[in-house]
C-alpha cells in the first residue's frame, strides 16, 4: 500500500491554517484519500496534557528550554501514536504546527537558539520529517486582531507583546528561507479561497498524481 504524507501547516497566531486545514482536508477526502487532521503541540492524550500545561497559566511560567523539552515530549508522543501509524495506512496527515515551531517560539523569540533547538530535534526525532511544510505568513498586526476577533481564552502566546509576534514573523521566513526545498510560503492576508486555492496548487505541484485528481474533481 501507499504510504501517507505529512503536510504542516506552520506560522504565527491567527494567520488560518486551521480553517485551511480543515479545508485540504475536506478536499484530499473528496478525491479518495483519507485523511486526518492534528495539531501540535496535542494529537494524542499525552501531548494534549501537556499542551494544557505549555499554553496556560502565566507567561513566565516556563523557561524557554522547559518549553522547548514539553514541547518535543508531547511531539515525540505525537510521531509515535498517531502520526507514524497513520502515514503507514496510506492516511494524509495535516498538523497544525511541527518542529519549525519550535525553531521559530523557542530557537528565535525565546532566544534558545537554532543550535539548541536542533540539537534536542535531532537526538529524539529520529530523521522524521513533514513531506511537505506550508507557511502561513501575514501582517501580525493583522493577524492579532483576528485572534482578538474569535473572543476565544488566550492563551500564554497570544499574550506576548506586538515585538513577540514581529520577531516570530521574521524568524518564520528565515527558516523558510534556509529550507526552501521543503518550506512554501503563501500569503496568508488572501480570501480563504485564494488561500486554499494556492495550497492545492503547492500539493499538486509536489505530489505527482495528486494534480490529476484535483482536476477531475474541479479543482
Ligand atoms: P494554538 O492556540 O494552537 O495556536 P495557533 O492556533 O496559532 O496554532 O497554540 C499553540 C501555541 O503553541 C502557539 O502559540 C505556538 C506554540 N508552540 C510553540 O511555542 N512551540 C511549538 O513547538 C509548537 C508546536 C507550538
Amino acid at each position: 500500500m501507499e504510504t501517507g504524507r505529512l503536510i504542516a501547516f506552520e506560522g504565527c497566531e491567527g494567520t488560518g491554517k486551521t480553517t485551511q486545514a480543515r479545508m485540504l482536508a475536506d478536499r484530499l477526502d473528496a478525491v479518495g484519500y483519507e485523511t486526518l487532521v492534528t495539531r501540535e503541540p496535542g494529537g494524542t492524550f499525552g501531548a494534549e496534557a501537556i499542551r494544557n500545561l505549555v499554553l496556560s497559566g502565566s507567561k513566565d511560567r516556563w523557561s524557554g528550554i522547559t518549553e522547548l523539552l514539553l514541547m518535543y515530549a508531547a511531539r515525540v508522543d505525537h510521531v509515535e501514536k498517531r502520526i507514524r501509524p497513520a502515514l503507514g495506512r496510506g492516511v494524509w496527515v495535516i498538523s497544525d504546527r511541527f518542529s519549525d515551531s519550535s525553531l521559530a517560539y523557542q530557537g528565535y523569540a525565546r532566544g534558545l537558539g537554532k543550535e539548541c533547538v536542533a540539537a534536542v530535534h535531532e537526538a529524539v526525532m529520529d530523521g522524521f520529517k513533514p513531506d511537505m511544510t506550508i507557511l502561513f505568513d501575514m501582517d501580525p498586526v493583522l493577524a492579532m486582531k483576528r485572534v482578538e476577533m474569535r473572543g476565544e481564552k488566550l492563551s500564554r502566546f497570544d499574550v506576548e507583546t506586538i515585538e513577540f509576534h514581529n520577531t516570530l514573523r521574521t524568524a518564520f521566513l528565515d527558516i523558510a528561507k534556509d529550507k526552501s526545498d521543503c518550506i512554501q510560503t503563501i500569503d496568508a492576508n488572501a480570501s480563504r479561497e485564494a488561500v486554499h486555492t494556492r495550497i492545492c496548487y503547492l500539493l499538486s505541484s509536489g505530489f505527482p498524481g495528486l494534480a490529476e485528481k484535483f482536476a477531475r474533481i474541479g479543482t
